[in-house]
């Protein structure tokens, strides 16, 4: 198969594939989403062999709206609050599912999770379709996610009849997630949207760092995810950063710019200034590091905002620090 390539012109070919149970690769501001239409297993079933996903991982639906919301998922008042608030956005939100709903969505569970992008072609894509949209990471399973067409291609070439390029990705990381099912509202995955923002609607919100749970909320979250294809490491400080430096073949550290500027003469990328710049250019230098050097050194974000990054940095590098 050959997969086709290319922005708005598209769209409404993708639209035709869908609506045939294709599958299709689509921008969003998060990460790239691998696309199938949400009513029918045939479509949802060539997202798990694509991918190579594990069928009890559970897929999130792609709305373009609160009108869609009640085909999908029960549209509670908390969930219509917190859409209203941030959708279209980086949430991601665990309700109850409907019954038209594919089952192999979510096979093991009574729950969805549901999201309204915030990409004017995954918008596009969802209106003409007239489909809520089924879609992991656009990424192999266990690889790290997509936030370029060109990552997809990477991935997907061949697998797949269509990709959507929308541009680089704004947000970088893929959405928060919050179980509305439970009692008290549950974090699943942190992301753009922080606890504190949140907690302007939900009175109590459990945050559940996904690492050190047992018995998974989020199904997807016992396997591996976001590994690169080398050896990957966080650094404790600068001290261990230098030590695992010397010892490493090919090594490159990898943080903020004011980090990066303190290893002088060594291989370095930077991430940005500011924590937002690096969460968005996070996935995209990993993926660009792991083609030229042979182990990668992570500076440690460990802080108090820093929740979101801090949970793929140790998924990065299976909680790995030196
Ligand atoms: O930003 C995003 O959310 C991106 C873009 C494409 O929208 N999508 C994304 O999908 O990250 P995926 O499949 O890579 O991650 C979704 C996570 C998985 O860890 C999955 O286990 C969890 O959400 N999940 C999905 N449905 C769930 C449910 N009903 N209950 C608990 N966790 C669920
Ligand atoms: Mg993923």
């Amino acid at each position: 198969m050959k997969t086709k390539i290319g922005g708005k012109e598209l769209i409404d070919k993708a639209a035709k594939l869908l609506k045939n149970d294709e599958i299709v690769a689509f921008p969003t501001e998060t990460v790239y989403g691998l696309g199938a239409n949400a009513f029918s297993d045939i479509a949802v079933s060539k997202i798990f062999k694509a991918k190579g996903r594990p069928q009890d991982n559970p897929l999130i639906i792609h709305i373009a709206g609160l009108k869609m919301l009640e085909s999908v998922a029960e549209a509670t008042p908390e969930a219509v609050q917190l859409f209203k608030l941030f959708a279209p956005g980086p949430l991601t939100l665990i309700l109850k599912k409907s019954e038209r709903v594919a089952k192999s969505v979510s096979p093991l569970l009574d729950t969805v999770g549901i999201r309204i992008p915030n990409h004017k072609l995954a918008l596009e894509l969802i209106e003409k379709s007239g489909l809520p949209l089924a879609a992991p990471s656009a990424n192999l399973s266990s690889r790290v996610s997509a936030t370029s067409a060109k990552h997809v291609l990477a991935d997907f070439d061949s697998l797949i009849p269509l990709i959507i390029d929308g541009g680089e990705c704004e947000v970088g990381i893929e959405s928060t997630i919050i179980d509305l099912t439970k009692d008290i509202p549950v974090l699943l995955r942190p992301g753009r949207i922080k606890p504190s923002d949140l907690l302007e609607v939900l009175p109590k919100l459990r945050i559940k760092d996904t690492d050190q749970v047992l018995i998974a909320e989020a199904p997807g979250m016992k396997y591996k995810h976001y590994a690169p294809l080398v050896e990957c490491v966080m650094a404790q400080d600068i001290k261990s950063a230098l030590k695992a430096y010397d010892k490493a073949l090919n090594p490159v550290i990898i943080g903020r710019k004011n980090y990066v500027n303190q290893f002088d003469g060594k291989a370095v990328i930077s991430l940005g200034q500011s924590l937002d710049e690096a969460e968005k250019k996070y996935f995209s230098t990993l993926r660009e590091a792991e083609t030229k050097y042979s182990y990668i050194i992570l500076e440690n974000f460990e802080g108090e905002e820093t929740l979101a990054i801090m949970n793929r940095i140790k998924k990065s590098t299976g909680g790995k620090i030196v």
